[in-house]
């Protein structure tokens, strides 16, 4: 891993486990995904998206309103808007500058820029969220799922994605909020893991 990769890894272990670290880790690391934004498109190919889109597969139907939260240039939300064109698909990062390139590359998405600990939606809002390569929120992801809502959670190269967390914590953090585990899925060289608002 390069030093940034091992930075981000670093923070996701602190902020999975103290949520109220991310305070002192959130401006560090928005510079630098600002500064990974103009060249982020290049350095993922399509394989890395297989995770989510076997966890895609697995849902029981097509979602009302679908959130991609820590959205980068927005390449899980343009899977999801060529999945389901009728479907609003929003997309929020604390990165402008990753924002810019996904409104520059899409136009069918909406893009916020906005920090996740604190998501400016409503309690419910949408029945699909996906974190792709993204340190989840747990809290909030909760509180914006609708009940009978999914969330999917990616890493898109499993343990050695440097914003990685394990799928048994994700599970956990999960059903501690009022989740129930749908399945676990290994694609390509990557994992995920659906579950479902109950
Ligand atoms: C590793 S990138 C993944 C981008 C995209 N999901 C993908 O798979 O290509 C992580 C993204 O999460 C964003 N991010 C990190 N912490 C965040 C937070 N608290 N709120 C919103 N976005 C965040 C970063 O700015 C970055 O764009």
């Amino acid at each position: 891993m390069t030093p940034g990769q091992r930075f981000a890894r670093l923070v996701t272990t602190v902020v999975v486990r103290v949520p109220f670290a991310w305070r002192v880790f959130r401006r560090p690391l928005t510079r630098s995904f600002d500064g990974l934004a103009p060249t982020w498109e290049e350095r993922l190919g399509e394989e890395r998206l297989l995770p989510m889109i076997a966890a895609l597969d697995a849902l029981p139907q097509a979602p009302r309103r679908a959130l991609d939260v820590g959205t980068g240039t927005g390449r899980v939300a343009r899977v999801l808007a060529d999945r389901w064109p009728e479907v609003g698909v929003v997309g929020v990062d604390v990165s402008p500058r990753m924002i810019d390139e996904a409104r520059r590359l899409d136009g069918r998405v909406r893009y916020d820029v906005a920090d996740s600990v604190a998501l400016p939606y409503a309690d419910g809002e949408f029945d699909l969220l996906t974190l792709s390569n993204m340190i989840p929120f747990f809290d909030e992801v909760a509180r914006v799922t609708a009940s009978g809502g999914h969330v999917a959670v990616a890493f898109s190269m499993g343990d050695r994605t440097p914003i990685y967390v394990p799928l048994a914590r994700v599970r956990s953090e999960l059903e501690r909020r009022g989740f129930t585990h749908v399945a676990d899925f290994a694609a390509g060289a990557g994992t995920a893991l659906l579950a479902r608002r109950a």
